[in-house]
């Protein structure tokens, strides 16, 4: 098991997250972390240095707090870097990958094309930092390590990542052999396994499956990128709020509802033409967790939820009106959480975990294994042991056998109440997936999987 310090960068939302991790070799790490706004002048502008300079800086910060001694000289340990870079690419190596576009309110034109592990490189080199980009991560992969490593070594090892947060995407873990496409760059093969990174978010660009409301059209068109990242659109964390906001100046033009409009008035209510009611991505995805899990008479809490996210007096947002909004937050929730099902669902069945009879690996469902070679979740051999099903019990799930594990992460999935419960239902409605099938996928929130998961993967990248 990968042991010593890594540093992970996680750049794929609005936070620049830096991390400096002590992995300890048995399944337990300490680490340190930073979270920074990005600002936006950074994530969208003619210069592709100013946000490469931005993470160097940050990642300065953090070793001259935690160590010190490294940039002075003292100590002369170089740390390998593990980028997390949340946005297609197309990767040739471990530590190399060309940005083919941007996603998620990024726009940097000229980053487009060019190897971003390079473009960090450089400015670490121009500030003198005792650092090497060693890895290049997709978020969802991160969350598969991080997942992987925490879990005990007993139990199904984690095979899908799948990130609910701003932006939307799922990796999972694809024999070699069964990869169609040509591969070029360098890999190391002998796993027999690679990541593949789905990038699920531009799943249907061209809507022939997809819902696509009036609402959805809208906030498609007011992107920095109208006709990609569809289901994205639909899902994600950056989308969710401006839907709800895009639906809501509906209702509140609409002569028949009069979403916050004084009762006693037959005019609009003052002033709310300037709120953040028309203010197009003013209002981030919060505002519908606050409308799921209140479950008041009143939905006091909802109702001031409402008179701070949109700016509009409280005198303007009455039960009645609250009610329209959680009913308007519901629909857009429990949609983007069945979506995402959907394309976990997908997954499962593209990688017939489900239809392989429950067998087991030696280091995988089994307690107390003496003689059994330290766990690595990058070394997966498909060796099953016969008989042993029949002499081990299942350990990992409590409702049932557990043979699918899914690591998650994102705001989404884990602030939105009942996003995975969600999930389940449809999963559970999907052919060949169906209750029995739902009940062996097992779902963990890998918290900061994106970071932590990075600086493991640089890690093991460099020591093996
Ligand atoms: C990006 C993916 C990323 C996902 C989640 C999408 O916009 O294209 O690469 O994994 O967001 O951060």
């Amino acid at each position: 098991m990968a042991q010593g310090s890594a540093l992970g960068v996680d750049l794929g939302g609005t936070n620049l997250r830096v991390c400096l991790v002590d992995l300890h070799g048995d399944a337990s790490y300490h680490a340190v972390q930073t979270k920074t706004l990005i600002p936006p002048a950074l994530m969208v502008s003619h210069e592709a240095t100013r946000l490469f300079d931005f993470i160097a800086e940050q990642v300065e910060t953090l070793i001259k707090i935690h160590r010190p001694a490294c940039l002075s000289g003292v100590e002369t340990e170089v740390f390998s870097l593990g980028l997390t870079f949340s946005f297609p690419v197309y990767q040739n190596a471990i530590d190399s990958g060309i940005l083919l576009r941007w996603t998620k309110g990024f726009d940097i034109p000229s980053v487009i094309g060019q190897d971003v592990c390079q473009l960090l490189q450089h400015q670490v080199d121009l500030r003198n930092l005792p650092v090497k980009v060693t890895a290049l991560v997709n978020d969802a992969a991160g969350t598969i390590m991080s997942r992987a490593y925490s879990l005990p070594a007993n139990q199904t090892r984690t095979s899908i990542g799948t990130i609910f947060g701003t932006g939307t995407n799922g990796v999972y873990l694809e024999k070699l052999l069964k990869i169609s496409k040509p591969l070029d760059g360098r890999f190391d093969d002998s796993t027999g396994q690679m990541f593949i990174s789905i990038e699920w978010g531009s799943f249907d660009n061209d809507l022939s499956v997809l819902p696509n409301t009036e609402y959805d059209v809208q906030v498609n068109e007011a992107s920095i990128n109208p006709g990609n990242q569809m289901f994205e659109k639909r899902v994600s964390g950056m989308f969710l709020g401006e839907l709800l906001r895009t639906a809501l100046v509906e209702l509140h033009n609409d002569p028949e509802v009069r979403l916050f409009h004084r009762p006693d008035k037959s005019t609009s209510g003052e002033g709310i033409d300037k709120t953040s009611l028309h203010t197009r991505w003013a209002v981030d995805s919060s505002i519908l967790s606050i409308a799921e899990s209140d479950v008041t008479e009143d939905l006091a809490m909802l109702r001031q939820k409402i008179v701070d996210v949109f700016a509009i007096s409280s005198s303007l947002v009455s039960i009645n009106d609250a009610r329209v909004v959680k009913v308007v937050a519901h629909a857009i929730g429990k949609r983007a959480a069945r979506l995402g099902g959907m394309a976990l669902g997908a997954v499962v069945l593209k990688t017939e975990q489900l239809a392989t009879p429950k067998t087991f690996r030696r280091n995988e469902c089994y307690p107390d294994m003496e003689g059994d070679a330290p766990f690595n979740p990058l070394d997966v051999t498909d060796q099953l042991l016969e008989g042993d099903t029949a002499r081990y019990p299942i350990l990992s799930a409590s409702d049932g056998p557990c043979l699918v594990d899914v690591g998650v992460d994102g705001s989404v999935a884990e602030f939105y109440p009942r996003f995975e419960m969600y999930m389940r239902e449809a999963l559970r409605a999907v052919e060949g997936i169906g209750l029995d099938g739902e009940k062996r996928i097992r779902m963990g929130l890998a918290k900061d999987g994106s970071s932590i998961g990075a600086a493991i993967i640089a890690l093991i990248a460099t020591q093996a």
